[in-house]
């Protein structure tokens, strides 16, 4: 398994690829099982495998939170090789804003919804790193988990727009037993929090409208940053825990 550490030495490699299909699942680290069965899709549909962890500062609106992310980088590469990746692309900020940010990818329309609207700036940051991804590794397909499935939809929207040649696949969340999607954060929650936590996922299953499902959530003790019902799909976000590590957490389900 490779690892590389700045653009330069991801476009000198990837000229290595000639026509291998190239599969890439981007990442920020703090690899979960949710990420494993990225990169299995990766694996068993692609000849080449490539992951990137890089924890993007320009996608986080609170420094806090930029700080408090998890960084799990030795059980991140155990993982990346148990799943067969060829090359884990680790760059450092410098080399990856040279511009030092002051080139930005803006959608104006469904990024201001939803988490764009609590987390202003947030998609801003998400569509011009993934850009930059992309142009660094080309990949014949990439894989995104659908917790953030807003996510999806912009990548996938800005991949149509800018006529970039990569399938955008996405891949059905995976969850724990109790129901709580797997995310790089429940890391950050108490026992008792991560119990209350997997009450997200039944109560935006089985509330009957998405007012209701906001009320029984704030009922339960969570702090509601939304949640709103979109073309066919149910989508919440909420926050729970002790104001110095307050954890917001974010689902969807098809309705
Ligand atoms: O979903 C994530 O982990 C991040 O938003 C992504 C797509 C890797 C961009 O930093």
């Amino acid at each position: 398994m490779l690892i590389l550490r700045n653009p330069q030495e991801m476009k000198a490699w990837r000229l290595t690829c000639g026509p291998r299909t190239v599969g890439f699942v981007p990442t920020m680290g703090a690899l979960h099982e949710g990420h494993a069965d990225l990169l299995k899709k990766a694996r068993t549909t692609c000849e080449v495998v490539v992951l990137s962890i890089f924890v993007n500062p320009t996608q986080f609106n609170d420094p806090k939170d930029l700080e408090k992310y998890p960084r799990t980088w030795e059980a991140d590469l155990a993982m990346a090789q148990e799943q067969g990746v060829d090359v884990v692309f680790s760059p450092e900020f410098s080399t990856m804003y040279p511009d030092q940010y002051k080139y930005t990818l803006v959608e104006k329309d469904f990024s201001q919804f939803l988490c764009g609207k609590d987390r202003p700036g947030h998609f801003d940051g998400v569509l011009s790193i993934v850009m930059k991804l992309f142009h660094l590794v080309q990949p014949n397909k990439a894989f995104f988990g659908e917790k953030d499935y807003q996510q999806f939809k912009l990548i996938a929207g800005m991949v149509e727009a800018f006529f970039l040649s990569v399938e955008v696949i996405p891949v059905p969340t995976v969850r724990e037993a109790s129901g709580l999607a797997m995310s790089s954060r429940n890391t950050r929650l108490s026992v008792s929090d991560k119990k209350k936590a997997e009450n997200i996922f039944r109560v935006i299953s089985t509330a009957l409208s998405a007012t209701q499902a906001r009320q029984q959530l704030t009922d339960l003790g969570f702090e509601v940053d939304y949640v709103e019902d979109i073309d066919g799909r149910r989508f919440a976000a909420a926050k729970i825990g002790p104001f110095e590590n307050r954890v917001r957490l974010i689902d969807n389900v098809k309705i």
